[in-house]
């Protein structure tokens, strides 16, 4: 079901995506253990069912969906609860909001979602959402701005380049695993050089 509802998607939040989201998930389940596998693996793939950026801003119409198909396939309500309740909390919702997840499971997921926001394919993504809302790649008159809530953060208009700022490199020390640290560390670095670069190149001076 998701996989042919996300076939077509061209804003970075693809069927790949979240079938990358569901790789990471199990590879952390099976290092962090204590998790139950079958709650990981479902809210993976229903993490971004239907993602607020996509809904006009409503956090709700994610776990509804979720629900809907649950409750369609008879899960156990507990389950659908639990799993409805880490779609909930997932999203990121600005440099200033804390991240509240109190379940294993909804940790291993958010941890395993924001890896994929980071690193080589991070980057990737993030030009191909940008370019889909017709952002500048870069704006050197317009510098990046910590967003204290979600509603600042919802209508950020700012170039992809401030993503990088407002976002990207934040996320490695809001992981919740030691597994995600580990990986977000290296996908950290890379971006680092990346952006790096990137400064040297838009100077004239590489
Ligand atoms: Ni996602």
């Amino acid at each position: 079901m998701v996989k042919e509802k996300f076939q077509h998607e061209g804003t970075g939040h693809d069927w790949w995506h979240i079938y990358r989201v569901w790789q990471m998930a199990k590879r952390i389940a099976r290092e962090e253990k204590d998790a139950d596998l079958e709650t990981v693996e479902l809210a993976a793939l229903l993490h971004d069912i239907a993602d607020w950026k996509e809904h006009g801003g409503d956090l709700t119409a994610g776990p509804r969906e979720a629900r809907n198909w649950l409750e369609q396939h008879r899960a156990p309500e507990n389950q659908i609860a639990h799993i409805c309740d880490i779609i909930a909390r997932s999203s990121y919702k600005g440099a200033g909001v804390k991240d509240e997840m109190p379940s294993i499971e909804g940790k291993i997921v958010q941890d395993a979602d924001r890896l994929d926001a980071i690193g080589a394919i991070g980057i990737a993504r993030t030009f191909a959402y940008s370019g889909s809302k017709g952002r500048l790649i870069y704006d050197p008159e317009k510098p990046p701005t910590p967003h204290q809530n979600f509603d600042e953060y919802k209508k950020n208009t700012s170039s992809t380049i401030n993503h990088f700022h407002e976002k990207l490199l934040l996320l490695k020390d809001r992981m919740h695993t030691a597994t995600a640290k580990k990986i977000a560390q290296e996908r950290h670095e890379y971006m680092q050089d990346y952006l790096k670069r990137f400064q040297l190149e838009w100077d004239a001076l590489k």
